[in-house]
């Protein structure tokens, strides 16, 4: 029993020196480090990572300026808090700063950091990244992306039809909207709504989102990454699920493929890689196929949750604001009419719908602290040492809030991108909802071409407003966005028919 006693007590005080000892290393680092709140050992400075990030950092750069240091469990995390400031990193810096947070969850949905998201700074995730981009830019320029928009925005458009006239949540319509809009970009076709399938791709996109976005404790604390945690044993099912759908899409693809005839992002993909295989491109031969898949499932993942919160921001934003609907009503009719859907040819001669746009961006912005990235080198930024290996987490919510930059940044006006004629002005460099730099998102494009095309879809069919007698609406966003998305809150709208 002593020796037992003995031995218990030999690990604790070797445990505790040992977590006292990185704790004393870990203090002396910070000394060159940017400055920031006194962490604790073991937990650092967790319980700050509570709430919506976004807002904390704000609170946080109020005392330590536009650039601190934070303790997230074991990892060391540098916000960036101001435009300058993030510019000067992601920008002038680009490379110092582009790396991605290689974590346990990041590891498992994109099977080992094959895909773009979650991929490292190396030569391969370059090349990757630049076909993808490419294979974007064609497809959202394209007849295909404005066919299956529009074809999927009239499913839509019926089932509204059938809600005129009473206070409604619009939240399932437009998710499953966004789902079909993200599925034809990838695979083509769209689906039925009472499509098997596509049901299934549903709850399996919702359900990623609940289990996926806690994370797993191993993200903070690397060395539990051997533990079989109830999160890590759902998602690695889910997961798996969502696999096995996918290579059944692209071996038909695959198979399928007509280069003649590109239906997709996937088809984009699939002749850019072999246009760089038969050019010789030496690179290419380590893009292997599970980058390729990789690639695929990032088009999903990457532009479900983002597009559907931009339009659930939009209807509310425009029920909001009956004012800036009239004058975007008016600007359709003119332009388009009633008797054909807005199409991308039309954009350039709409730009209310253009401004409306960006303030939408603005104002619900959707990842309002980017995605982490991570420092690919020891660098500096003000003056302060930045290890390797850093956490780095852009505060883009506080550049599309500053008052010294907006003047009236709470207020929703698509008039503060316009000039006195109501031409376009240069798009401002603080309107920053994909980022900037190295890491920036390369769907913007398609995304910014998927909007437009719903919003004016929508807008041209109906009149968007507020249920009558419930005071003004909470613009404020939703505390569950867990930390890291921008959620407009729940809200009903009662939709009715142009006439
Ligand atoms: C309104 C819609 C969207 C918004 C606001 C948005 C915003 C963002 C942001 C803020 C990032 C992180 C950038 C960073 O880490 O600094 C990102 C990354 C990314 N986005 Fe988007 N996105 C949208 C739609 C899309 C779409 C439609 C696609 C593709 C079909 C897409 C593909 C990606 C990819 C692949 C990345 C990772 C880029 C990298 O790590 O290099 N996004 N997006």
């Amino acid at each position: 029993m002593a020796s037992w006693t003995a031995w218990l007590m030999t690990v604790l005080v070797g445990l505790t020196t040992l977590v006292l000892v990185s704790w004393v290393l870990d203090i002396i680092k910070r000394w060159r480090m940017p400055p920031g709140p006194f962490f604790w050992p073991i937990i650092g400075n967790l319980f700050l990572f509570g709430g919506q990030f976004y807002l904390t950092f704000l609170e946080l750069g109020k005392k330590y300026g536009d650039v601190f240091s934070l303790k997230l469990g074991m990892r060391d995390v540098v916000v960036l808090n101001s435009l300058d400031v993030i510019r000067e990193a992601l920008v002038k810096k680009g490379n110092d700063f582009a790396g991605r947070t290689q974590t346990a969850t990041g590891d498992l949905l994109s099977e080992g950091g094959k895909d773009i998201v979650m991929g490292d700074f190396t030569p391969t995730w370059k090349l990757q990244r630049k076909l993808f981009h490419s294979a974007i830019r064609a497809y959202a320029t394209g007849h295909a992306l404005e066919e299956h928009v529009q074809g999927a925005l009239n499913d839509v458009i019926v089932e509204f039809s059938s809600m005129e006239g009473r206070p409604v949540d619009v939240e399932d319509n437009i998710f499953k909207l966004v789902v079909n809009v993200s599925c034809s970009a990838s695979f083509g076709y769209r689906f039925e709504m009472d499509d098997p399938d596509f049901q299934n791709l549903v709850k399996i996109s919702k359900d990623f989102f609940d289990v996926g976005a806690q994370g797993m404790l191993a993200d903070i604390y690397p060395s539990l990454s051997f533990l079989p945690t109830p999160t890590k044993t759902k998602l690695t099912k889910m997961f798996d699920e969502f696999l096995e759908y996918f290579k059944r899409q692209l071996d038909h693809h695959t198979q399928t493929f007509d280069p003649d005839k590109l239906r997709d992002i996937t088809d984009h993909f699939i002749q850019l890689r072999r246009e760089a295989e038969e050019e010789g491109d030496e690179d290419i031969k380590s893009l292997t196929d599970t980058h390729f898949r990789q690639t695929v499932v990032d088009i999903l993942g990457a532009a479900l949750d983002t597009t559907l919160q931009t339009m659930r921001w939009s209807v509310l934003l425009l029920a909001a604001h009956p004012e800036v609907q009239k004058k975007l009503a008016a600007e359709l009719d003119s332009v388009v009419g009633r008797d054909r859907q807005p199409a991308l040819a039309d954009r350039a001669s709409l730009p209310y719908m253009d401004a409306t746009i960006n303030e939408i961006l603005r104002f619900g912005i959707p990842i309002p602290t980017a995605l982490p990235h991570t420092t690919t080198v020891d660098t500096n930024l003000r003056g302060f040492e930045i290890p390797e290996g850093t956490w780095i987490m852009p505060n883009l919510w506080n550049v599309v809030r500053d008052p010294e930059i907006w003047g009236d940044p709470e207020s929703f006006r698509p008039e503060r991108f316009l000039d006195d004629d109501g031409k376009v002005l240069p798009k401002p460099t603080a309107l920053m909802p994909f980022s900037a730099g190295r890491r920036a998102c390369p769907g913007e494009p398609m995304a910014r071409a998927d909007v437009f095309l719903l919003l004016g879809g929508l807008v041209q069919k109906f009149k968007f407003r507020l249920p009558e007698g419930e005071g003004p609406p909470d613009l404020t966003p939703d505390p569950k966005g867990a930390g890291f998305l921008c959620l407009a809150k729940p809200y009903k709208v009662v939709m009715t028919y142009r006439k």
